[in-house]
């Protein structure tokens, strides 16, 4: 199975996700997943993580390997899942998708958050391109806690429940 965590940039957010998400998937054990990142934007291609996030994700003892990439339509042909961090990355990601059937593979990383489906819903991960530390701290609380409750889905057999939750929202 291969995952892949999408924003825009691909420089703070979905890195930040990835890295979260191989750790967590390592550290319970989880065989057989792969990840990846990309930006719908290809503002950033080839570039290392933004500093900031880095820094941040470094701190946490996380470790970043990849380089910016955009996501493109054939990405379908390798992701089994696309975890879009916020509405608009969810947006582009589903004018992309050519069949129904990859449109069905999006969801917001949210959908796996212990309050998704409670009062907002699915709640985004906000974009915190230029904002302060205090910003990219809040966001990899967010993945963090969200990724663990990916991570529970998956060792539990409840992805497809999850996902499909959020796709009849949308
Ligand atoms: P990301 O953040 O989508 O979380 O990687 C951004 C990075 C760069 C830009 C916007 C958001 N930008 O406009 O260059």
């Amino acid at each position: 199975m291969h995952i892949m965590t999408v924003c825009l940039g691909n420089v703070c957010r979905s890195p930040a996700a990835e890295a979260v998400l191989v750790r967590a998937l390592d550290e319970a054990g989880i065989e057989g997943v792969s990840v990846s990142s990309a930006g719908t934007a290809d503002y950033h291609v080839g570039e290392r993580p933004n500093p900031a996030s880095g820094a941040e994700g470094e701190r946490r003892g996380y470790a970043f390997t990849s380089r910016g990439a955009q996501f493109g339509a054939d990405d379908f042909d390798r992701a089994d899942l696309v975890l879009a961090m916020d509405s608009s990355n969810e947006e582009d990601l589903l004018a992309l998708a050519r069949t129904p059937e990859e449109a069905a593979r999006v969801v917001r990383l949210g959908a796996f958050a212990p309050d998704a489906g409670e009062g907002d819903g699915v709640r985004d991960v906000p974009d915190p391109w230029g904002q302060s530390r205090e910003a990219f701290v809040a966001m990899y609380d967010q993945v963090e806690e969200a990724v663990a409750g990916l991570v529970a889905a998956l060792r539990e057999g409840r992805l497809e429940e999850v996902v499909a939750a959020q796709r009849v929202r949308r």
